[in-house]
């Protein structure tokens, strides 16, 4: 058993934006059934405050002149504890974590997150007299990225872990911020901090953690390519010996169709046909067709470039003369949510867009919908996809990342042997999807060849389990590159 020390800009229920969320809500209470002694540490943000009742002061202190309180409460549902970074001037704002209303960064971004790592180092050196002193922090994308790099020269430290749970998001702020932060100037060169004369917070983490890990094997191989690597390809070779995949798991008492409290059907493998249920509720709720013979496509999704709307656009013209209908939720990028809505008011009877963040209507939709569109241009794990598995509602997705590690195309020798549960489109291009779709479409007419690609898809396994062994042999790799370096 070691104790490891959870870092985590958001964690589901408390705070969610993306699949960060649901990983930090799930992973930790996978690791403590595996007998790890693991506590979270996150912000306490207006809606993390809503929802906690119990909080106990542990510790205060000044970072920054600005006044912090860690205060002590548990993941709901778990015993996992859950320490909050509290600090109003800088954490209690309305909206996203991470953005403004106007969908611009907060502009004190550096300094808020600058506060939250150097609470978490003071906690992992025991500065903060809690009487526990993690062996090792795990920290999770730049947020949390100047740990590792402050903690690097520090005697008696615990190891340090960096997960990329997205690389195109990497904390980038100009020199003066570098200065302004009072970091150490060590820290200010190419091989450090420095990138292209700005300041990093993801290169903290993926210079300095003992270990750094990605959420799927084919996203960690496909960084060291300068075509997925954001420009950090480079370092990544470099640090190649250091860097593994570890699949993303699924939340099962969260996502699970037997049980899900937002459908208006329950099913599973054996009663499947209770799926139609769902389907029909939400054509009646969102005023289409009511027809249980046409195919429904799902889209759940920040609306940003990295999800593919750049080909669903330039498809748009071809989707809509397709038979299907098409129900999109999803917020992001203004552009997008405008010309998705475009479309929805030209086509009312083909496709709905829901512009907003809407956690029922998310589960609705994977349990209403027969496909689920995800043809992300680069993915390191996705959850929609596994989500949408679980509920059988088949994938189409790009063969990438995580897309690439988790769907089955069906192709002809896949759905010979039964390993078929989705659709791979093979470019990323408007033609390939639109042909994708076709083909979907076709299979979708074979309702025995359909069910037995629901059933392959619902059976797979996606649990934490195995993924949560992979982390904790990591984390032992990680003390024994800290106790390597010690001992040089
Ligand atoms: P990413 O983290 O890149 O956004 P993932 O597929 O890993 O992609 O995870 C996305 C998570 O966020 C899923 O749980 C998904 O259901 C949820 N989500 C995304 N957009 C919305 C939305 N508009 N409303 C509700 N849930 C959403
Ligand atoms: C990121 C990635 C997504 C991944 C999630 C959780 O937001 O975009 O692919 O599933 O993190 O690891």
């Amino acid at each position: 058993m070691s104790n490891i020390l959870y870092v985590t800009s958001e964690a589901f229920p408390l705070i969610k934006t993306g699949g960060l969320a649901d990983v930090a809500g799930s992973l930790p209470i996978a690791l403590a059934e595996q007998s790890e002694d693991i506590r979270l540490v996150l912000p306490a943000y207006p809606q993390v405050m809503q929802q906690v009742t119990d909080t106990k002061p542990l510790a205060s202190g000044i970072y920054y002149n600005l006044e912090v309180t860690l205060l002590e409460t548990q993941l709901p549902n778990s015993n996992v504890p859950v320490w909050l970074v509290h600090c109003p001037a800088i954490f209690d704002r309305p909206g996203s974590p991470y953005m403004n209303s106007a969908g611009q960064p907060w502009h004190d971004n550096a300094l808020r997150f600058a506060v939250f790592c150097k609470v978490a180092v003071d906690i992992a050196m025991n500065r903060l007299n809690l009487k526990w002193q993690p062996d090792v922090v795990h920290c999770n994308d730049w947020q949390s990225g100047l740990i590792p790099a402050l903690l690097q020269p520090l005697k008696q430290r615990p190891a340090t872990v960096f997960t990329i749970h997205n690389l195109a998001y990497q904390g980038l702020f100009d020199y003066q911020t570098f200065i302004d932060l009072e970091l150490p100037s060590a820290l200010w060169h190419p091989e450090g901090l420095e990138f292209y004369h700005q300041l990093s917070f993801i290169k903290g983490g993926l210079v300095y953690a003992d270990r750094i890990n990605t959420v799927s094997p084919t996203y960690a191989d496909e960084i060291l390519q300068p075509e997925f690597g954001n420009g950090l390809s480079g370092l990544l070779q470099h640090r190649q010996g250091r860097l593994c995949g570890i699949l993303n798991g699924i939340d099962h008492t969260v996502w699970n169709p037997a049980t899900d409290p937002h459908l208006a059907a329950h099913y599973d493998t054996t009663t499947l046909d209770q799926k139609r249920v769902n389907k029909t509720a939400l054509q009646k709720q969102f005023n289409l067709p009511i027809d249980a013979k046409i195919p429904l496509v799902g889209m759940i999704s920040r609306m940003v470039e990295q999800k593919g709307l750049d080909i669903i656009l330039q498809a748009m013209e071809k989707i809509m003369t397709m038979p299907l209908q098409l129900i999109i939720l999803g917020t992001g990028d203004m552009h997008y949510e405008m010309e998705l809505m475009k479309w929805s008011q030209q086509y009312p009877d083909r496709i709905k867009v829901i512009v907003g963040y809407n956690e029922p209507l998310s589960h609705q939709i994977e349990g209403g919908s027969d496909l689920f569109l995800m043809p992300s241009a680069f993915e390191p794990c996705g959850l929609n996809q596994l989500y949408s598995l679980r509920y059988g509602t088949l994938p189409i997705v790009r063969n990438v990342g995580g897309l690439a590690d988790t769907v089955v195309a069906a192709n002809k020798q896949n759905l010979a042997n039964a390993t078929a549960n989705g659709f791979v489109v093979p470019a990323q291009s408007a033609p390939a999807l639109v042909a994708t779709l076709k083909q979907a479409l076709t299979l979708y007419k074979r309702p025995k060849v359909w069910r037995q690609l629901q059933l392959t898809a619902m059976k797979g396994d996606f649990s934490w389990q195995r993924s949560a062994k992979h982390y904790r042999e990591l984390y032992q790799q990680a003390m024994a590159d800290r106790d390597q370096i010690n001992a040089g």
